[in-house]
């Protein structure tokens, strides 16, 4: 449209100088000149050019421009300005400033301006030329897919040509979006974005604030103390500065949960809690400034069963099987295990129930056992075990050569009396005699040192029978052979007779070793225990025999028909050498037999009592004075006992 005005007027003017010149005459294409009118000072029939002219301002749609006229001194000019590009192409005005409306924004445009006077040809042109500004784009920033380090920033689109964007945390970019990398974490960010354009001023900021997400703990570096009440945990710092931390435990079968309060430090205890429960543990990072938590949870945290106290426990045995039962432990919803090893062997018995009672069947007679009871509960829960105190299984006294032996862990023990007693050597082959695999006493194995030395659960009376039976009481020894003996051959280390064994075990000597020839080993009666001490081998004592159980009949041994009688005279009276006889004073008629059991109810015990004698009972605690010599701890026991209706224990 302006180019083809422009080419109008400019043919127009042509046309006119072309029709002079055909005419050949000199004529002027101003009527003003053709008058003689003095239009301009320059060129005669032509106004002055506009010298002084300049943009007063701009905007994104606008531009004012304005000029002082060519020549002060004469009025009534008018004014053409052309603007090629503009909305309005051309328009004559009289004032001089004027004002291009309706620009396009971020557009350089080329104005000329000539002057103009009645008749009067138009002036050459005055150029200027403008640059729009920039449009502005709304605000604000929009932030979006934050991190902790960085985050995404989108604005408005210019409706400009050819701009970019300067964005303050991510330079010039071309796109209305931009992501901002590297930022710190926990931070308030402040973006600025504004558009730009080379050769333009800037149009203005907007602003955007972007919060760095907060950097979570570290789930696999958190470290647990749990008890059966309480769950401790210490984690190591999140990477994000000046956070705290909240903990929260939730009990999963409930989902109770107690939060503390944050804290700057890293680590927290919970206490109160319920054993044997399950607990969904977090720890959120929060950082005050209106930053979202940031919550870590942590694997399920199972808080500790309690055991059960052994002392709670009460035991019964019979010769294949050991109940037990004891106080329930303090945690709900358990089961219990109760597991039976027999000592010195793998073998396991094991039975579980819900009630804190149990018995191990299927167990070998005459053994001992080890016994454990687990707290079990499903779910994952570690087992809570406690050892209880060893028990044996009664006797199968079958197994050994005859009826007197005792049996504990697959061996048979007697204790050889008579009147005299023997020298070792004699002793050896009492031994022999009695069982051919029989020898005098050895120990293995601290159970079996404990269990020879319990005099309270066995008396075997070596003081009071040997003063009341001696006839040759030279040796005063109230003691018994073993089978310990002493090797000077090898630097007087001891050894067992039987196999030339070293002791492995640890021997309470009464008085120690004596030097040579007191090489040999007794079991001395220190009244209310054994101890161990050395004699010469020619000394008459009392004798300890062991032998491995038999697996097969017990044969019938032979026996010395001076030694039985003489054993006899203590034996016959109670009925098996189970039984430990109790007289007024030495010498004495007999006033009581009795043995002891293992704890477990009184029921129980009045059942195994008549199994070793019809005639047997349980001794009422209130007589228990007369035993308590030898041990307190009997009190603990039931005892079972034979007696004369009338007979009374008077010592
Ligand atoms: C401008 O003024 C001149 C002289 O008066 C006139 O010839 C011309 O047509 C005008 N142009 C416009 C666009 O008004
Ligand atoms: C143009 O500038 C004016 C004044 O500065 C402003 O109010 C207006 O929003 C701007 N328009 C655009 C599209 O930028
Ligand atoms: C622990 O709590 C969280 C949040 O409520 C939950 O997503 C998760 O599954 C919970 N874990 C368990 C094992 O209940
Ligand atoms: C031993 O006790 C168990 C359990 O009380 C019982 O089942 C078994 O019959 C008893 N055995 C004998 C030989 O009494
Ligand atoms: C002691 O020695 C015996 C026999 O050599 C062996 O069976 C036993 O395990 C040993 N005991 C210890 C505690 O070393
Ligand atoms: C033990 O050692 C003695 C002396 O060296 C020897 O006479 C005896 O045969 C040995 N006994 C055994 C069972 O090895
Ligand atoms: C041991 O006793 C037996 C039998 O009484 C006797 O024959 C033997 O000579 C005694 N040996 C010693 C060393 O006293
Ligand atoms: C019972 O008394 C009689 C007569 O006094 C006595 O011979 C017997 O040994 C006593 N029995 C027991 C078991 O005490």
């Amino acid at each position: 449209m302006r180019s083809q005005a422009d080419r109008g007027r400019s043919l127009f003017c042509f046309y006119r100088l072309f029709l002079v010149a055909a005419a050949a005459t000199l004529l002027l294409c101003d009527e003003a000149a053709a008058q003689g009118t003095s239009c301009g000072k320059l060129v005669p029939g032509q106004v002055d050019p506009v010298t002084v002219a300049a943009v007063r301002s701009s905007t994104n749609s606008s531009i004012i421009v304005d000029w002082l006229p060519p020549d002060r001194g004469i009025t009534g000019y008018f004014y053409t300005l052309s603007c090629p590009s503009c909305p309005t192409q051309q328009l004559n005005a009289s004032d001089e400033t004027y004002t291009f409306r309706g620009l396009t924004a971020a557009t350089e445009y080329s104005f000329s301006i000539q002057a103009g006077l009645r008749n009067c040809r138009l002036s050459p042109a005055f150029h200027l030329s403008r640059r729009t500004e920039l449009s502005n784009i709304p605000g604000p920033v929009h932030i979006s897919d934050v991190t902790e380090t960085s985050f995404r920033a989108r604005w408005a689109a210019s409706p400009d040509v050819g701009v970019e964007y300067e964005v303050s945390c991510a330079g010039r970019v071309p796109d209305t979006t931009a992501v901002c990398t590297g930022q710190p974490s926990g931070a308030s960010v402040t973006v600025t974005v504004r558009p730009v354009k080379t050769g333009f001023p800037p149009a203005p900021f907007i602003h955007g604030t972007a919060l760095t997400k907060l950097f979570p703990i570290d789930a696999s570096l958190v470290s647990f103390t749990i008890t059966e009440t309480s769950i401790s945990l210490t984690w190591a710092a999140s990477i994000t500065e000046g956070v705290l931390y909240r903990v929260t435990c939730r009990r999963v079968s409930t989902g109770t949960s107690t939060s503390l309060p944050p804290s700057k430090y890293l680590s927290a205890s919970i206490s109160s809690l319920q054993s044997g429960e399950a607990y969904n543990l977090s720890v959120a990072v929060t950082k005050q400034g209106g930053f979202d938590e940031v919550v870590t949870w942590l694997p399920i945290q199972l808080t500790k069963l309690f055991g059960i106290d052994a002392s709670s426990a009460q035991y019964s045995s019979n010769e294949t099987a050991i109940s037990v039962t004891w106080q329930p432990s303090s945690t709900s919803g358990v089961s219990y295990q109760l597991t039976c090893k027999r000592v010195g062997s793998g073998e396991v018995s094991t039975a579980s129930s819900s009630t804190p009672s149990g018995t191990c069947g299927s167990l070998q007679s005459g053994q001992e056992y080890e016994l454990r009871v687990a707290v079990q509960k499903a779910g994952g829960f570690d087992d809570v075990i406690t050892a209880l105190s060893n028990q044996l299984t009664n006797g199968n006294r079958g197994s050994c050569a005859t009826a007197d032996w005792l049996q504990f862990n697959g061996f048979c023990y007697l204790l050889v009396k008579g009147s005299n007693g023997r020298n070792l050597t004699a002793a050896v082959s009492d031994c022999q005699r009695r069982d051919p695999s029989a020898h005098l006493l050895w120990i293995t194995s601290q159970s079996e040192m404990n269990w020879v030395m319990d005099y309270s659960a066995r008396n075997w009376r070596l003081r009071e029978d040997y003063r009341a039976q001696c006839q040759d009481c030279r040796f005063q020894g109230d003691a018994a052979w073993t089978g310990l003996y002493r090797y000077e051959a090898d630097g007087g280390k001891f050894k067992w007779l039987r196999d030339n064994s070293s002791v492995n075990v640890s021997i309470s000597w009464l008085v120690g070793p004596s030097r040579p020839p007191m090489n040999f080993g007794l079991l001395f009666d220190a009244q209310t225990r054994l101890m161990w001490r050395t004699y010469q081998p020619e000394a008459r004592h009392f004798h300890f025999c062991k032998a491995p159980v038999r697996v097969q009949q017990p044969e019938t041994a032979g026996t010395d028909a001076a030694d039985a009688a003489q054993e006899k005279t203590v034996r016959t009276r109670c009925p098996s050498a189970a039984w430990s006889p109790i007289s007024g004073r030495p010498g004495a008629s007999l006033q009581m037999c009795y043995m002891k059991l293992y704890p477990g109810s009184f029921p129980q015990a009045r059942e195994e009592c008549r199994r070793w004698a019809p005639n047997a009972d349980i001794l009422p605690a209130r007589s228990l004075h007369g035993l308590s010599r030898f041990d307190r701890r009997i009190l603990f026991l039931h005892v079972c006992y034979i007696a004369n209706k009338t007979g009374k224990s008077d010592s």
